[in-house]
């Protein structure tokens, strides 16, 4: 290391949980580049996600489902180059872990060609998430709304309205931490539900309209700052509206979040 560069040290799962014992939220942001990540990480944002929302947000397709795993590794080096301190979390996309060997053998590429530190996959998928986990890959879990599925769901809507429905979120929410994920994000499911979740679980979970209560937030970036084309879901908030710059308006975003002014009852189910 030549002098006067520093090292900076990278935070840990353990950090996160922490976070969640200790009572402080947990900020989260996707990032799919190396400029965005490098500010992202500059303002203290603990979490990236590389997400497969990529595929609406920079590839413009009108689904996640053509997302595919060199893409996710390719943006994965990208923000890898960007970041110094944050956590990183990468999608497997679409029809990536569909049985245990194609999902090991794809969370292995994106975590050694990737660089990543945890793989997030959607939906109860317990064998898979028990398997990986027990090969040394650390597995983020993911319920609620599952953007995977959008051609099986027909179109974007709240999971968990119905008690039914609700209760087998809660319980699959068990069995991931039981199967030894040690993050879950909840997508579009009722603030009542994610706290009961948030507070029934070790790990921590992370919300995207799922309410205040949960242990941390997490929004697609191009949606906080304003970006996204067409009607904007009402979980997402425009942080660029009153900012100077783009580093102000993800500052406000963190503040947010620390504060638990993010999101407002009005941006919850
Ligand atoms: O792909 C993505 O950006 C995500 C977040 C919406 C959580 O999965």
């Amino acid at each position: 290391m030549n002098s006067g560069q520093q090292s900076y040290k990278s935070l840990t799962i353990i950090d996160l949980i922490t976070l969640k014992q200790q009572g402080e939220k947990i900020s989260c942001l996707t990032a799919y580049d190396a400029s965005f990540s490098a500010l992202i990480d500059k303002v203290g944002i603990e979490v990236i996600l590389i997400g497969d929302s990529l595929g609406m947000v920079i590839q413009g397709q009108s689904s996640t489902v053509p997302v595919t795993i060199e893409e996710i590794i390719y943006h994965s080096c990208c923000v890898i180059r960007g970041k110094k301190q944050a956590f990183i979390i990468a999608d497997l996309p679409f029809a990536s872990y569909y049985s245990k060997m194609v999902a090991i053998e794809n969370a292995i590429k994106i975590m050694q060609q990737g660089g990543v530190q945890m793989v997030k996959l959607e939906g109860a998928q317990i064998d898979i998430i028990y398997f990986l986990v027990e090969q040394g890959i650390p597995v983020c879990g993911h319920l609620g709304l599952l953007p995977q599925s959008i051609n099986q769901l027909g179109h974007y809507q709240v999971k968990g309205r119905l008690q039914s429905e609700a209760d087998k979120i809660f319980s699959d929410a068990q069995k991931i931490e039981q199967a030894g994920a040690k993050l879950l994000i909840l997508e579009c499911v009722p603030a009542i539900l994610a706290k009961k979740i948030s507070a029934s679980l070790k790990i921590p979970v992370i919300g995207i309209g799922a309410g205040v209560d949960c242990d941390g937030q997490i929004l697609v970036l191009y949606d906080m700052l304003g970006l996204s084309d067409g009607k904007r879901p009402r979980f997402t908030q425009n942080f660029m509206q009153g900012a100077e710059s783009i580093e102000i308006a993800i500052q406000r975003y963190r503040d947010a979040v620390k504060k638990s002014l993010f999101p407002t009852i009005e941006q919850s189910y």
